[in-house]
């Protein structure tokens, strides 16, 4: 090895990546070493709590030992294929992660935003193919302050003016509607209309829990209008609020489920489309792919993932340990928090802006040795991995409610 090895502090880390990063993202000023279960440790050895878990995508905690287990045992054999031949593990994956969400047929991608292109263009196949919608008149109803990810169509139709502005010409056949609003869309639906794309719950948006009746809502009128229902399960899926998927919550089947995040189990990254037959049936070969999806090393961590939420135990401890995270959060309503919205381990907490920006909160809770992200304003997200322990968010709860005590 010729590199010197000498080991940078934080500081210099941090100060090393300015001239040489991409400025697209404002981090909290903590460099991660080396992290087990829900905890993270920085180059220092100091410990923290990471209540943000990958932005879901480390539902499972990091490396979780039959997820890294499963990883070691493919990187042994065989990584990569590319789909111009088959993989031994892809089928089991396809078949597996079919059954567990109830649909029938599996497009694997890797990341969350190829997955919502992905189902763009199904959606937009189908409409063509099935339902005769004239040639390039295909439209997708969204809802206001959706993130759906960052490529030029996505943004195209994001109510973001941060990530969208510079950044046209933009992608035509999108409508937008609000959000929680079965009038808007029924106004907004037509007979040119594909599908209409929502996340259950809007993550980035703060943790946007729909009213009860909302889902099967959007199924019953996407069913009458004859347009297919494209839930964006990317951030809300895989066991986050309690069910495997969100629209679990009211016994909604869509006809197409967006997955990514931890799906990849924080290893590498997979996402999928998971739709009914009728629909993943409108693609022919050469008309879609990615050389990396379905890749026999995604696969075998996917299944691995699978397997986890197949027991069940994941989403029964999102169930539980959500009641005390709900519970602990009701206690600080009036001492510093001015409203949250929580469903199983998830909550968007909106502090009062009196005491600082959620970036500010953010911060001063990283110095405690809790890992958090702040969203828009003065909301702050919690997302710990389900393995968190209940005394370990107690203790993130306690913290939060000194941080919120020690004011602006
Ligand atoms: C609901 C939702 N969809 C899509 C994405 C995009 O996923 P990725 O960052 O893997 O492209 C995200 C990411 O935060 C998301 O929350």
């Amino acid at each position: 090895m010729t590199t010197a090895t000498r080991t940078r502090s934080s500081a210099e880390l941090i100060g090393a990546e300015e001239p040489v990063l991409a400025h697209n993202y404002h981090p909290l000023p903590v460099v991660v070493a080396r992290a087990e279960g829900a905890w993270v440790e920085d180059v220092e050895g100091r410990r923290y709590l990471d209540m943000l878990a990958g932005y879901s995508a480390l539902n499972f905690g990091h490396r979780h030992p039959a997820l890294i287990e499963a990883a070691h045992r493919q990187l042994d054999r065989l990584t990569l294929t590319s789909r111009a031949f088959h993989n031994d593990r892809l089928a089991e994956f396809a078949e597996r992660l079919a059954a567990l969400t109830g649909l029938d047929m599996v497009l694997p991608m890797n990341t969350g935003a190829e997955a919502v292109e992905s189902a763009v263009k199904v959606a937009r196949k189908w409409a063509y193919d099935v339902k005769g919608v004239p040639a390039d008149r295909a439209t997708i109803v969204v809802a206001a302050d959706n993130f759906h990810g960052r490529t030029t169509t996505i943004v195209s139709f994001s109510t973001d003016e941060t990530a969208r502005a510079g950044f046209g010409p933009f992608t035509p056949g999108f409508r937008v509607v609000p959000y929680n609003d079965l009038a808007a869309l029924e106004a907004a639906v037509d007979d040119t209309t594909a599908a209409v794309l929502i996340e259950p719950i809007q993550g980035e948006a703060g943790v946007n829990i729909p009213d009860d009746g909302y889902l099967a809502g959007v199924r019953e009128l996407t069913r009458r209008a004859g347009c297919l229902f494209v839930a964006d399960e990317i951030q809300s899926g895989l066991g986050r609020t309690g069910h495997t998927l969100a629209v679990d919550h009211e016994s909604v089947v869509p006809d197409m489920v967006l997955l990514g995040k931890a799906l990849g189990g924080g290893i590498v990254p997979v996402s999928a489309v998971v739709a009914r037959r009728e629909v993943l049936g409108v693609l022919h070969p050469g008309e879609h792919g990615s050389t990396f999806g379905g890749n026999p090393l995604a696969a075998a961590v996917g299944t691995a993932v699978v397997e986890l939420l197949e027991t069940g135990e994941f989403q029964r401890r999102a169930a539980e340990l959500g009641v005390v995270l709900r519970g602990g959060l009701e206690a600080l309503v009036g001492k510093g928090v001015v409203g949250f919205r929580s469903r199983g381990l998830w909550a968007g907490v909106d502090v009062d802006p009196a005491l600082g920006t959620g970036r500010e909160v953010s911060e001063r809770l990283m110095r405690e040795g809790v890992l958090v992200k702040d969203t828009h304003g003065s909301t702050i997200r919690l997302a710990p991995p389900l393995t968190v322990r209940g005394e370990e968010l107690r203790d993130a709860l306690e913290t939060l409610g000194k941080v919120l005590g020690q004011g602006g």
